[in-house]
């Protein structure tokens, strides 16, 4: 049997931030379940922001010429995508927003081309792990409106969101071992194809 594909986007800023390492502890519950998982730090990768020049409504593909390209098609490749932000300003970190903005190409594609990905009819999911500094709650509620528009044009099933706040210094997050034992959970049951699937993400909010 092939092994599942799992991508990690780690999009924090920050070297072994809270996400990252929430992102990590889901990895390596992915791969004990048997995934295969590739981890990549965003900001390794030179991603600039769409320019709005909509040559994609008539091509369907990104004219922007930099690391996007090589990003696009790992996402493409996965079965599955654990994307994990920090919040900044209530929302998805500068650095998620750029990549998530510049898949443009694929909303073009699916919604003024009309045409499927190749990926059509591959069980394709993914799932978002979002820290907060604050105690607000309602910030999560943007990271979710953002994400499922992008998981929509990724053609992927967004089926869990592990979210986290009052988690501010780095490294705060290695003395929360609920989250890191959630995190790993949740990656193995991301491989899991007899978990029960909704149209909307099962959401694990810890403080
Ligand atoms: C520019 C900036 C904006 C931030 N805005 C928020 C915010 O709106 N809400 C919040 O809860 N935390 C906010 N924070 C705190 C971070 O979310 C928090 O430190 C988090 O642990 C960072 O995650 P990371 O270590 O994965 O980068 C902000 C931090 C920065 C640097």
């Amino acid at each position: 049997m092939m092994s599942i594909k799992v991508l990690g986007i780690s999009t924090s800023p920050r070297i072994k931030g809270n996400s990252d390492l929430l992102l990590r502890r889901a990895l390596d519950g992915a791969e004990s379940a048997g995934a295969n998982t590739e981890y990549l730090r965003l900001t390794d990768y030179k991603v600039s922001p769409c320019i709005e020049c909509n040559a994609c409504y008539v091509t369907g593909l990104c004219k922007v010429q930099d690391d996007y390209q090589q990003l696009l098609k790992k996402i493409l490749d996965a079965d599955r995508i654990i994307f994990a932000t920090p919040i900044f300003f209530m929302t998805v970190c500068a650095q998620a927003k750029m990549l998530i903005d510049r898949c443009q190409c694929l909303w073009a594609h699916k919604y003024v081309l009309k045409k499927e990905l190749n990926t059509a009819g591959h069980d394709r999911r993914a799932m978002v792990i979002a820290v907060g500094g604050s105690r607000s709650k309602k910030q999560f509620e943007s990271v979710r409106l953002t994400m499922k528009s992008y998981f929509d044009s990724l053609q992927m099933l967004y089926v869990a969101n592990l979210f986290v706040n009052k988690i501010d210094a780095l490294g705060d997050i290695e003395k929360h071992p609920s989250a890191l034992n959630e995190a790993y959970r949740l990656g193995i049951q991301l491989i899991d194809a007899d978990t029960i699937l909704s149209d909307k993400p099962f959401n694990i909010e810890l403080t």
